[in-house]
């Protein structure tokens, strides 16, 4: 198959040097991408910034230098973004070549109203406020693009993770959600392991805790098998 993957979080900048981001690091997408090259998919990762060395420095042979954004190594082509404008740019120029598509990636929510050209001056305000605008909603925008496509989601909570999964496979059109509660002891951000649950319209699959490699072969078995099943 033909693969597109999302990773890492988004950056929305603020000025030159802040910006508003989350705490992705980004593994859960990459070790789906270094699985699925590794049964011989072919791979487009989308990655927002992260600092995870394995397929970024077996990549970093072959950037491009008209497009140093892009890099590549054996079946994964790595697709650098930073805003979730960017990751939706991207998304959208590779999804026609895909067969499925997996949204890994904790895309920002909001994004300042303003950026500033400059840096922002502290001076001797004790408070400040914000303004906040909603970023593009990448899966539901492209959600008319589907065709046969399969979609996987990923569905990060801190509570009523069940419903949640449900209302996210429904309203973003997904085929399969994985879903996790970040709080829990061994899953979400920042970890090798994870525990979640993968979701269809029919059914629930409870996973036990297992690192983010075996939860990506666990993924690619469900969505390969729907492939084959034709659904
Ligand atoms: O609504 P929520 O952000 O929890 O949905 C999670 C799923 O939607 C993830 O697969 C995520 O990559 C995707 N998403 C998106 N565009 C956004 C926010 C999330 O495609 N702006």
């Amino acid at each position: 198959m033909r693969l597109l993957i999302t990773a890492g979080p988004t950056r929305e900048p603020l000025d030159p040097v802040r910006f508003l981001s989350n705490r992705s690091s980004g593994k859960m997408g990459y070790a789906l991408a270094a699985a699925a090259a590794a049964r011989g998919h072919e791979v487009t990762l989308v990655s927002g910034p992260v600092a995870l060395p394995s397929l970024e420095d077996a990549a970093s042979g072959r950037i491009s230098e008209k497009r140093p954004e892009v890099a590549s190594t054996k079946n994964v082509q790595i697709v650098r973004v930073v805003t979730a404008a960017d990751m939706l740019a991207a998304v959208k120029q590779h999804l026609a070549t895909c067969d499925a598509l997996i949204m890994a990636a904790a895309v920002a929510d909001w994004r300042p109203v303003r950026v500033a050209r400059r840096k922002m001056k502290k001076g001797e305000a004790q408070t400040m406020t914000l303004e906040l605008k909603r970023t593009p909603d990448i899966l539901k925008t492209i959600a008319p693009l589907k065709g046969q496509k399969l979609f996987i989601g990923f569905a990060a909570e801190t509570h009523n993770v069940r419903a949640e999964a449900k209302r996210k496979l429904r309203e973003k059109n997904l085929d399969l959600i994985v879903a996790n509660d970040v709080t829990a002891p061994g899953a979400g951000f920042e970890v090798e392991t994870n525990r979640v649950t993968i979701f269809d319209a029919h059914s629930e699959e409870q996973l036990p805790l297992l690192s983010k490699r075996d939860v990506a072969e666990r993924i690619l078995d469900r969505l390969e098998a729907k492939r084959k099943s034709g659904r």
